[in-house]
């Protein structure tokens, strides 16, 4: 047997079919299965391979419409991407029982980004400080340069922070750019402009300039969202006070705050897929803020109104855009752009927190009631029955019949289908 060596060179420069001729030698079974790459959908040929090294095809994710969602007074249809069967139907769920109150009301922060310039070897980093906070000027002049275009919309370096913080091998002035980047997500901006100010502000510290690139804790670019549900909603003022209890678990549990964030995540990252944004640097951002006061904590919080209603905040960093990168490019998230009518950051952001709250009432509701496998698995028996080779009108019913036997796992699809089959 011939030994594999991933050491492929000229890969890069090879077609995609041939690229997918190599990768057969590294399949088992005779390199089956390919051919399912060949399907780009509806990203063309040719942008696949300029979207990435190397490129052998995409990875489809369901992509499905949130509904019953108002947001700051308007009705949204929400364009969701995701692998997980129950996220899109709780999120339809959790703003139906909130539309008699008016659903979502949100704010927004604004679209300021960091970029962190790091200078190291400064004898005088008081003076340093002080030396860098005097020239802003200069230091505006020098990065609204970079992007002309994005001060002719109206952004551009707002302000300068400067830190000096004490490493583990020596302290450092850390310079904060704060650059308002406005309908982008914006890392290409502030990454040049970082590029550029640092040899400037090593001359100026007489320091040395080490790392320069943006922030993912966004905390300039704060998105808050709330919302009233009311206690007859959603079953009643037990139901309520239970829900209360299960949100306050997260508030004192890291353990539990951190799967109530993932949850909030299901949501948010869905949004931030299906429109082509970033969701590392959304999902980095939110769990360093929720971390940001040295405890780890829930990214949302859960009250009872004077009247016995439930009022849920939600308080996240989002980094989004709506221009650049594969926003732009990507024909589905442009469509998904136009669904939710998202002509901003800014109403992009807003309907994204208010989707994060919609989705962690959902859970919590589920969690504190029924228990989250009644609903999750309702939905994912038919997942099961694909996975066991169900095709057709097969997959309904080993769905159904898994579910009318209160059984929905591998081996009870696998034995509905035999006898379906017999
Ligand atoms: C599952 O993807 C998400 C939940 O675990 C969230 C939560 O526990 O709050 C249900």
């Amino acid at each position: 047997m011939t030994e594999r060596n991933s050491r492929l060179t000229g890969f890069s420069t090879l077609s995609r079919t041939e690229r997918l001729e190599v990768l057969k030698t590294w399949l088992p079974e005779g390199g089956q299965g390919t051919e399912t790459l060949n399907d780009t959908g509806s990203l063309a040929p040719d942008l696949v391979e300029r979207m990435v090294e190397n490129a052998i095809g995409v990875m489809p994710v369901p992509m499905g419409i949130a509904t019953n969602m108002i947001v700051d007074g308007e009705d949204v249809l929400i364009p969701m991407a995701t692998e997980e069967s129950s996220v899109i139907a709780a999120v339809c769920n959790s703003a139906k029982r909130c539309r008699s109150t008016g659903g979502f009301r949100t704010s927004y922060a604004g679209s300021l980004t960091i970029a962190q310039v790091q200078i190291l070897d400064v004898a005088d980093p008081h003076r340093a400080r002080l030396e860098i906070l005097r020239r802003i000027g200069d230091i505006r002049d020098i990065c609204d340069r970079v992007d002309p275009m994005l001060v002719d919309l109206g952004g551009g370096l707002r302000d300068v922070e400067v830190r000096l913080l004490d490493g583990r091998l020596s302290s450092m002035v850390v310079v904060h750019l704060i650059v308002d980047t406005r309908d982008a997500m914006g890392a290409n901006a502030v990454n040049t402009m970082a590029e550029r100010i640092a040899p400037v502000l090593a001359e100026w510290t007489g320091g040395r300039s080490l790392l320069r690139i943006l922030s993912n804790l966004a905390d300039r670019r704060l998105t808050r969202a709330e919302a009233i549900w009311p206690a007859n909603e959603i079953g009643g003022p037990a139901v309520v006070d239970t829900m209360l209890e299960a949100a306050d678990f997260a508030v004192i549990d890291p353990y539990r705050a951190a799967t109530h964030n993932k949850g909030i995540m299901n949501g948010v990252s869905a949004v931030v897929l299906a429109t082509g944004n970033d969701t590392r640097a959304i999902e980095a951002g939110a769990h360093a803020f929720a971390a940001q006061s040295g405890h780890y904590g829930p990214l949302t919080r859960w009250e009872k109104t004077a009247t016995g209603d439930l009022v849920g905040s939600i308080e996240i960093p989002l980094s989004l855009g709506i221009v650049g990168g594969a926003t732009r490019i990507h024909p589905v998230a442009q469509l998904a752009l136009g669904i939710m009518r998202a002509e901003s950051a800014e109403r992009l952001s807003r309907i994204v927190a208010a989707v994060g709250l919609a989705q962690n009432f959902g859970a919590i509701r589920a969690l504190a009631t029924d228990g989250i496998q009644k609903g999750h698995m309702a939905l994912h028996a038919q997942n099961i029955a694909i996975a066991a080779g169900a095709e057709g009108d097969e997959v309904q019913h080993v769905a159904d019949g898994m579910k009318t036997r209160g059984e929905i796992n591998a081996r009870m699809a696998e034995i509905l289908l035999a006898e379906i089959r017999a």
